[in-house]
């Protein structure tokens, strides 16, 4: 945790875990989490890859204050600690969350009609939110009737309504095909450039990890340990071209997926 008391000094520190541990009784105890450490400056696009069933989700959601870790903790947002759910702190999860029977527009306002903003307010967080998110012309049709992808943006939407100032996403593009997945991350990538929200992101996926991050964190087999973390030294703002044909890509490419046992 060198690394993550020098962050403290500059003041800058968004998200901090310490000796993190889980483990899940019901059926026998399962070993999730063990002692895992890492920290995120403000502002910082940080991804977590691992092999499935690592821990991944279950550090998620203890960053969020979701569920409660058995030793350890997070301090979140500044330093405060992070035990329950905060306002500053949105969260997509692997599937998303919105209500069938109402519309997109709807399904975007509920987290801001839940925390009483102004009518306006609300309004006008909408209207500039659905261009970027490419949905204007869909604001009134309902989850069935969109794309995959439009509707992990619309899921996204659900979430930047708020304005937290900490993303955590839990492999928001995982189920969707690689184009649909690249272009959502070049949209991805263009939101965060313009909001520069902390983003924590959970992927299977190396190329969508060192495309986006500024580090990328590696976890071990269950239980999940942060085993490796990696700079990603590439020039911003990234074009998704020209970034993916640079040797260095390659390179943090190979590196990745050695650590990963993928080479
Ligand atoms: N609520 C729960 N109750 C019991 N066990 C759980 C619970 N949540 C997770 N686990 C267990 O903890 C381990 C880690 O699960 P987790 O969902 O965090 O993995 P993951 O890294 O996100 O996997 P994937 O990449 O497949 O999404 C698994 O063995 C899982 O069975
Ligand atoms: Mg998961």
């Amino acid at each position: 945790m060198a690394n993550g008391a020098a962050q403290m000094l500059d003041g800058e520190i968004a998200v901090q875990a310490t000796g993190v541990a889980k483990t899940f009784d019901a059926r026998g105890a399962v070993r999730a989490l063990d002692s895992v450490d890492f920290s995120v400056r403000r502002g910082e696009f940080v991804s977590i890859l691992g092999p499935s069933g690592c821990g991944k989700s279950t550090l998620l959601r203890i960053v969020a204050g979701l569920v409660q870790p058995d030793a350890g903790g997070v301090l979140q947002v500044f330093g405060k600690p992070q035990t329950q759910v905060s306002d500053e702190v949105g969260v997509v999860f692997q599937t998303h969350n919105m209500l069938p029977w109402e519309t997109v527009e709807s399904n975007i306002r509920l987290a801001a009609e839940v925390r009483k903003l102004p009518r306006r307010e609300i309004d006008a967080r909408v209207d500039a939110l659905l261009p970027i998110l490419k949905l204007e012309a869909f604001r009134r049709h309902h989850p069935h009737e969109l794309s995959g992808g439009m509707r992990q943006r619309a899921a996204l939407g659900q979430i930047l309504i708020t304005r937290p100032q900490v993303l955590l996403l839990d492999e928001p593009f995982g189920a969707l095909d690689a184009l649909t997945r690249d272009q959502l991350n070049v949209e991805l990538l263009r939101l965060w450039q313009e909001m520069r929200q902390t983003v924590i992101l959970i992927t299977h996926s190396i190329a969508e990890a060192v495309f986006l991050s500024d580090r990328v964190l590696v976890m071990s087999e269950r239980p999940g340990r942060i085993v490796e973390d990696i700079r990603i030294d590439l020039p911003r703002p990234r074009d998704p071209r020209a970034t993916k044909e640079s040797p260095a890509f390659g390179r943090y490419m190979t590196q990745l997926g050695q650590l990963m046992g993928v080479d």
